[in-house]
């Protein structure tokens, strides 16, 4: 199977050698090949060049990409999409003034989302996540993270890393999974938290460690939910299995989570609404990757990350959706481009860079996804017809996209 996009306008995000993430202030060059052409064969991406030097290639399928952008795939690399029913009703209530913390409180949250899993069949939940995932394959990711975390007992959590293995098996993405027992307190665990924490570290963790599915372990280390304390122990006992932490950190507090992470060689740390200069300096120097998520500070309005900061001190970010039902329903990789732009501040080189490459960083896949760079595998965008990539971010809520093509095939 080979593919030939012809009379690219503008082939973004392309690099020769291997570039496997993204810091500081490399971060504002996108690197972008004018009038060019790209070679596909099977999954892999084989040659690219000016449209001159495209004579006498020759392939099975050609796209003719006349005043179009072609890009690599959005990498969504912390994602929820696995989730039952949705959460329509505190959306209206936090709309009539209760904040998703009051919510929480009540019983609803991640909790109400739990029950609604617990209740759902195996066979459900695929479908319903299998929607979504096409739905944000669409709209141009080609590598997504996808969490646990609506289960919280073991039996639930284990039949949302199957549901995710099927995802994995069915679907031509690429998706690496992740393992969020600590995601909520369950009801029956309120006041002995300690048990929970036991039955997820000598439990929940070696059963999905023998699954075999997952290479990650994320815990919501937050007020009300798990301390520093509770989240190292997770974190050690993950270590044992191999399992390295990409976590939920400084969304509402700063409980220190960025250090711990650092400490545990956490891949990613994510969230980071709220940011000090400690977890600035934390970073620097370490292999732990900043991940922002602005559909969650837009849909609960809360703080934004402060990407500048972050970048300015020389640090790699990248950027992803959250979808998930609480907190950010939506799986829109264009729109987070575009809110990176308008509410981080990072200009639309920064945002294509840290949804692309340094995204895939955040999954451990930047060695294989992220650029245009010949042997990466082909996951690939192209636009409707627009003067330059810019218009992406700028026409904001628009969807820019008129083909995606995953692991080498067209699909839309
Ligand atoms: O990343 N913050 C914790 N977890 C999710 C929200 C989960 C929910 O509300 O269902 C998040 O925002
Ligand atoms: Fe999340």
């Amino acid at each position: 199977m080979s593919t030939l996009i012809t009379n690219i306008k503008q082939l973004v995000q392309v690099h020769e050698h291997n570039t496997t993430i993204l810091k500081g202030s490399e971060m504002k060059t996108l690197p972008v090949l004018e009038n060019a052409y790209l070679y596909i064969v099977n999954d892999t991406i084989i040659e690219y060049g000016a449209m001159e030097d495209c004579d006498g290639i020759d392939a099975e399928t050609v796209i003719d990409a006349t005043g179009r952008i072609v890009l690599p795939s959005w990498c969504d690399s912390h994602t929820h999409i696995v989730y039952a029913g949705d959460r329509t009703s505190e959306f209206v209530d936090r709309i009539n003034g209760l904040s998703y913390e009051d919510i929480s409180n009540k019983g609803g949250g991640i909790l109400n989302s739990a029950k609604v899993l617990q209740e759902t069949s195996e066979e459900d939940l695929f479908e319903q996540s299998l929607k979504r995932l096409n739905q944000l394959i669409a709209m141009g990711t080609g590598a997504v993270e996808i969490k646990t975390g609506y289960g919280l007992t073991v039996e639930a959590e284990l039949k949302m890393l199957r549901v995710i293995k099927r995802l994995k098996q069915e679907s031509l993405a690429t998706i690496i999974p992740t393992l969020l027992a600590a995601h909520a307190i369950p009801n029956a665990y309120k006041s002995k938290k300690q048990d929970y924490i036991k039955l997820i570290t000598e439990e929940l963790i070696p059963q999905a460690a023998a699954l075999n599915i997952t290479h990650f372990v994320d815990v919501f280390c937050e007020k009300g939910y798990f301390d520093i304390k509770d989240t190292e122990a997770i974190l050690e006992a993950g270590n044992k299995y191999h399992l390295r932490p990409k976590i939920h950190v400084n969304q509402f507090n700063i409980l220190g989570g960025i250090a711990l992470g650092v400490k545990h060689k956490a891949l990613s740390v994510d969230h980071l609404e709220e940011i000090n200069d400690e977890d600035i300096e934390a970073l620097k120097g370490s292999e732990t990757i900043p991940v922002a998520l602005p559909g969650c500070s837009y849909f609960l309005s809360i703080s934004y990350t402060q990407a500048r900061k972050i970048i300015d001190a020389g640090l790699p970010l990248a950027i992803a959706t959250d979808y998930n039902p609480g907190s950010s329903p939506s799986g829109n990789m264009n729109f987070i481009v575009s809110a990176a732009c308008v509410k981080l501040k990072m200009t639309p080189e920064e945002a294509i860079n840290a949804a692309t490459i340094n995204g895939a960083y955040a999954m451990g896949i930047s060695n294989m996804y992220g650029s245009i760079t010949r042997g990466k595998k082909a996951n690939i965008i192209i636009t409707k017809p627009m003067n330059h990539y810019s218009e992406i971010p700028y026409a904001f809520a628009h969807d820019p996209v008129e083909h995606v093509i995953i692991n080498g095939q067209l699909l839309k």
